[in-house]
């Protein structure tokens, strides 16, 4: 393994440091690339490019294999719970029986938010999209809580980490209770995180709420699944906003907002509304050429990655999530049949194999919440909920490093060269 490489570049050989991970690509170190040549490099959508230095998530793209702290999703997703994996992130080991007792109650005791907060809700029309209420109200978080936003205390970036793992959840029940014009439930401490979420959001005052096991088990397996995904997209804002110093709730919401987007997040609600306009396999050919033809900007929702060159191994966990489900409940849905089929179709076309285009984690997700009995408007609101654990986990990270600097990228400037202003009555 070579420690250095040479570039050519303005007529003279450039030696840049290589730097070695403990798994995947190594990356040329090129900090000092314009200062020693007087160049950028060029990379849109970062496809090439390492934002960071990492020990939190590793994927293997070409293999589909994704660790969280060197532990195989899978694995987690089967034995482990979605807080169990929150404090592996935040933490670096799995909790001992202690450590996972106390981490789980001192998140309990953060799950009611500011009693003025409901009023943020009122402002929003009753149709609002969750996920604007979301932006919102998160980011309306910021203006409270400020004996935690002193980011240079590492006491106070623990107990913001723990409000916004803790109060996402309230905050996701109320944005669907207010879009479906039912009260407000509080949290109740003596619920585990994920059945607490699923009675405020399913619950009414009216009479108790039972929460079925089985879908709490399918629930925070659908949460670990979200938990977090390297650099993408959503947790490269947190990381770039959190750079400027920003307030940490703050950059929670623009994570929510990045996350929002059709490409990312947003899929899981555009997977399932695809899926329910194709209705029947029969129509499956038709949406395949259409997703084919360059003409057309339709794609495959659910589909792709820019990571996963292979099965995402999130929609593996996740389509057998949909039988225990359906078994669970005693519930079934012809649309599953139209994404089985629709997978298997894709994937012996030669332009999804080309492209090595495969299911990811949001192609069979929106199967499992409808069935749970969630509107797809909520699914990017539940990735959010989720997510919240990675941004958190990889914003104290950031903050953490002795190396961090603000984000600052530069640019190909393409327009016009410097010129003098003309008068208007010159023009
Ligand atoms: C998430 O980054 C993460 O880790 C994200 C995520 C996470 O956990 O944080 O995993 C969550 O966002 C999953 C992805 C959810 N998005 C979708 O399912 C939307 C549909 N997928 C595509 O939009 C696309 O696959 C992306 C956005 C996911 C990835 O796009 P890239 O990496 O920029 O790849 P690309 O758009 O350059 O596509 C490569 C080629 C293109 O064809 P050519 O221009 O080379 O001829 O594949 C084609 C694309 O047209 N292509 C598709 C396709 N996805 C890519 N063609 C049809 N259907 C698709 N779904």
């Amino acid at each position: 393994m070579s420690d250095t490489a040479k570039l050519a570049v303005g007529g003279k050989d450039t030696d840049f440091p290589v730097l070695h991970g403990s798994v995947g690509p190594d990356v040329i170190d090129i900090r000092k690339l314009y200062a020693q040549t007087g160049e950028f490099t060029y990379d849109p959508g970062f496809t090439s490019t390492a934002s960071c230095e990492s020990g939190l998530t590793y994927i293997d793209g070409e293999e589909g294999v994704l660790l969280h702290r060197g532990y195989p999703i899978g694995q987690l997703a089967e034995q482990s719970s979605f807080m169990e994996v929150a404090y592996l992130l935040l933490n670096g080991e799995l909790p001992s029986k202690d450590d996972l007792s106390t981490f789980k109650n001192t998140i309990t005791r953060h799950t009611m938010v500011h009693e003025q907060l409901a009023t943020f809700f009122r402002g929003f029309r009753r149709d609002a999209h969750p996920m604007a209420i979301m932006c919102g109200v998160v980011g309306a978080l910021s203006a409270f809580y400020h004996d935690s936003t002193d980011i240079s205390d590492p006491e106070q970036r623990t107990i913001a980490s723990h409000r916004l793992i803790a109060k996402m959840p309230t905050i996701a029940a109320m944005a669907y209770k207010y879009s479906v014009g039912q009260p407000f439930l509080y949290p109740q401490n003596d619920l585990s995180y994920t059945a607490n979420f699923l009675r405020m959001t399913f619950g009414v005052p009216a009479e108790e709420y039972v929460v079925d096991p089985a879908v709490e088990k399918a629930m925070d397996r659908i949460f670990i699944l979200h938990a977090d995904h390297e650099q993408n997209a959503s947790t490269s804002t947190v990381r770039l906003a959190g750079s400027s110093g920003a307030n940490p709730f703050a950059c929670i919401a623009a994570g929510i907002a990045c996350l929002w987007g059709p490409a990312h997040g947003g899929a899981n609600e555009a997977a399932l509304n695809m899926l329910r306009e194709i209705g029947t396999p029969d129509k499956i050919p038709h949406y395949i050429e259409r997703a084919k033809d360059k003409d057309d900007p339709f794609r495959l929702m659910g589909f792709g990655h820019r990571v996963y060159k292979n099965y995402d191994p999130r929609a593996t966990v996740m389509q057998k999530t949909v039988r225990e489900v359906f078994k669970a409940m005693k519930v079934t849905d012809p649309v599953f049949d139209v994404a089985l089929q629709l997978e298997e179709m894709a994937l012996k076309d030669d332009y999804f194999v080309e492209k090595k285009l495969f299911p990811n984690v949001d192609f069979y997700s929106g199967v499992i919440l409808s069935a749970i009995g969630f509107p797809t408007s909520m699914f990017t609101v539940l990735f959010a909920l989720a997510r919240t654990v990675g941004w958190v986990a990889q914003w104290n990270e950031m903050i953490s490093d002795p190396a961090q600097k603000i984000g600052r990228p530069r640019q190909l400037y393409t327009g016009p060269t410097q010129r003098d202003y003309v008068a208007i009555d010159k023009r």
